[in-house]
């Protein structure tokens, strides 16, 4: 083993970083550590606000591993929650969207109004019209920019805006989601952890070798990268050649902590969540928007960011695989050449490790 390797126990050298520990990428205590630590203390991507756009409209999904529920309310407020009774703890909601005026328990009819208060508690001595006081539903933050939805477990968060930093100056330099239209929705699975999955997000560095196509269309030169701490993101401004039937044109990707990844451009705008599933596995929802009227023509540019995405993915899955073969302890990040993954690979590290 070459002397200066972090695996041999020696300093790395000037420049570069030992990377994360293989084991981080496999370890059931450290993925309820990341639960904990990173997902419940972050913002989530849940839904796009046309989704609830009137009262009672709502979407259900998990944060850290926990049932919630972001609801339209009468006063057209948004409201979150845990979806979670308070009786003996049944999810009140199982389907993924719908609308509802009144929130009713499947399991013995507990009624809760949109505001997250318990109505009725059937058969409850005494408490038949209101139920017990301290039974309302456990309320999860929630708040909209540029026609997303999020949510948040963690009260002590920043907001929103503060937690996505410098993206807005970003973004408003590129057209806002109200102007564009829904392209559509896809859902993949993937045998990689989200942080195999994130390192690779977070650098361009392997750009050339992994997405020849992709890198073909960029115009090498004036692509930028760089951290961004206020919002703790990784931003690739980029530019596309000029291509028969598509005028060069300007982009700007965003790998943000800790998962969430936002490729904007001059005509059309796509994201990605990625969602921890266990220690190895992920899974990736990607929404995409474009131009109204021009959905068709814009089917191509979803297939080729398809073709890039399983790019990322395969090759995550690979590296994997020998992660969790037991070979591989750690390797080299270097702060040069892929200065986003070791800005990740910090934030991962501050967050286990630090206080509380
Ligand atoms: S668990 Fe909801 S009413 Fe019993
Ligand atoms: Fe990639």
């Amino acid at each position: 083993m070459a002397a200066g390797n972090p695996d041999s126990g020696g300093a790395a050298p000037p420049g570069l970083a030992p990377s994360l520990p293989a084991s981080w990428y496999c370890d059931p205590a450290v993925f309820a550590r990341e639960r904990e630590r990173i997902f419940a203390r972050h913002w989530t991507l849940i839904a796009r606000e046309e989704q609830l756009a009137a009262p009672g409209d709502f979407v259900t999904d998990t944060i850290a591993g926990c049932p919630v529920f972001v609801v339209r309310q009468a006063d057209g407020a948004l409201g979150a929650y845990h979806n979670l009774c308070r009786h003996r703890a049944s999810p009140l909601l199982t389907e993924e969207t719908g609308r509802r005026q009144v929130l009713r328990c499947p399991y013995h009819g507990w009624t809760y109004g949109l505001d997250g208060q318990l109505r009725k508690a059937p058969g409850f001595p005494g408490r038949e019209a209101q139920g017990p006081s301290n039974c309302d539903l456990l309320p999860v933050r929630a708040a909209a920019w540029n026609g997303l939805v999020f949510a948040c477990l963690d009260p002590a968060a920043p907001d929103l805006e503060d937690w996505l930093g410098e993206i807005l100056e970003i973004a408003a330099g590129y057209p806002p989601l109200e102007t564009l239209a829904f392209l559509g929705e896809q859902r993949f699975e993937g045998a990689a952890d989200w942080k195999a999955y994130s390192d690779n997000s977070a650098e361009g560095y392997h750009l050339p070798h992994v997405h020849k196509d992709l890198a073909a269309a960029l115009v090498r030169e004036a692509t930028e990268i760089r951290n961004y701490e206020r919002g703790q993101f990784v931003g690739f401004s980029v530019r596309y050649k000029a291509s028969p039937g598509w005028p060069e044109s300007r982009g700007f990707w965003i790998y943000k902590f800790p998962g969430l990844l936002l490729h904007f451009s001059e005509n059309e705008f796509n994201l990605e969540r990625v969602i921890p599933l266990a220690p190895g596995r992920l899974a990736l929802r990607r929404w995409f928007w474009c131009p109204p009227g021009e959905q068709e023509k814009f089917q191509v540019v979803m297939e080729e960011s398809t073709a890039v995405m399983r790019e990322d993915l395969a090759i995550c899955e690979a590296v994997q695989r020998n992660l969790e073969a037991g070979v591989y302890r750690s390797g080299l990040v270097s702060e040069e050449q892929e200065p986003g993954t070791a800005y990740f690979q910090r934030l991962v590290r501050e967050a286990l490790e630090g206080p509380a």
